[in-house]
């Protein structure tokens, strides 16, 4: 896809709503409105109600958001969309385009959809705040996006969107509701929020149990994973046996495949599995149902452990 033909016009042509001001509400809305595209911001009384003041947008009710845009995006917690989007479907007319920034709902049926509306997502490769900060500095973030139907018209206005929002600086991929969704979950469980913080968890607290001083452990299990990782994006897998010493290459050869082993790409596939049934979706329903028991219980023991007071004390010494 050559990305420099993408034009911003189609998206300057219509009006955006966007329901929710968190972190991707946020970053989407103001940088629609760095594009000089027509932006509207839905939100309820409470803290993105007041930042979006803050930012000089007029929030207002959705419904009241929906009835003055041409596109309007979901931009609320997955497990949370399905109840607005209830609430405000009977307000999406013939001409309305309906946007997610990840395929969750569409995907596992969350969201009952409407004949009538035409439905796409589009999503950025990192967090609202980063997508922000890299719009801000001139560039941008990898993106995806995907469409209900093949639609010419929608397919140029979705890109178009994403133009607008900063992903089109680097890569812009077509994919489908289905594999975004999966690959989306399946890295995060596997790698960014679940693999990877365990391990530097678990690494941490080892050395720290052999008695090392915590601020080592970190700087040594947490805060060089982040370096790595960024040497790996530059030189790549083979460019970074280069960079780092043979001894370090020698430790992880013969090391990192008993973490990995047989067991635990048995797993990995496992994990796989669950996505793919629905069983994973299923799972996370119920926590939803109950309150989010085990996500409190969890936030509570991270903010306690010594792992963030170790995080904090750094920071205060200016690490970042
Ligand atoms: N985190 C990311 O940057 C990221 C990256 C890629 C894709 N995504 C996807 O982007 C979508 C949005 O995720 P997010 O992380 O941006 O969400 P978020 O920050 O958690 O969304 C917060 C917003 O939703 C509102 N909200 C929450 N519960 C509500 C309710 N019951 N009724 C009305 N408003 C409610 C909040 O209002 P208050 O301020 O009043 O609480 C706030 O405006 C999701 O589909 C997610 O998978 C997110």
């Amino acid at each position: 896809m050559d990305l420099n033909s993408i034009s911003l016009a189609p998206i300057r042509a219509k009006t955006v709503a966007i329901l929710g001001y968190g972190n991707q509400g946020r970053a989407q809305a103001l940088n629609l409105r760095d594009s000089r595209v027509s932006v509207v911001v839905g939100a309820r009384a409470g803290a993105g109600y007041r930042l979006a003041e803050k930012d000089g947008f007029q929030p207002m009710a959705f419904e009241t958001a929906i009835s003055k845009a041409d596109v309007v995006m979901y931009l609320f917690p997955d497990q949370v969309i399905p109840e607005i989007y209830r609430e405000t479907r009977q307000f999406l007319k013939n001409s309305h385009w309906v946007g997610f920034a990840h395929g969750f709902c569409y995907h596992y049926g969350w969201i009952e959809k409407i004949e009538h509306c035409q439905y796409f997502l589009v999503g950025s490769k990192g967090a609202g705040a980063v997508l922000r900060d890299a719009f801000e500095r001139g560039s941008g973030l990898p993106g995806v996006y995907a469409l209900e139907n093949e639609n010419a018209e929608l397919e140029i206005l979705v890109q178009s969107y994403a133009k607008a929002i900063g992903l089109t600086s680097h890569v812009l991929l077509k994919t489908t509701f289905q594999e975004e969704t999966e690959c989306d979950l399946f890295g995060e469980q596997t790698v960014l929020c679940g693999g990877l913080m365990e391990l530097m968890e678990a690494a941490f607290n080892t050395l720290v149990d052999e008695g090392f001083n915590p601020e080592m452990a970190f700087l040594e299990c947490c805060y060089e994973a982040k370096t790595i990782i960024e040497l790996w994006m530059k030189y790549g897998p083979y460019g970074l046996t280069q960079k780092i010493s043979p001894t370090a290459f020698f430790g992880g050869l013969t090391r990192g495949q008993r973490i990995i082993d047989e067991k635990a790409k048995a797993e990995i596939k496992r994990i796989f599995q669950e996505i793919r049934s629905g069983a994973f979706a299923e799972e996370w329903k119920k926590e939803v149902e109950k309150g989010e028991p085990q996500l409190q219980a969890r936030r509570e023991r991270i903010k306690t452990a010594l792992l963030e007071k170790t995080y904090q004390g750094l920071v205060r010494q200016g690490l970042n």
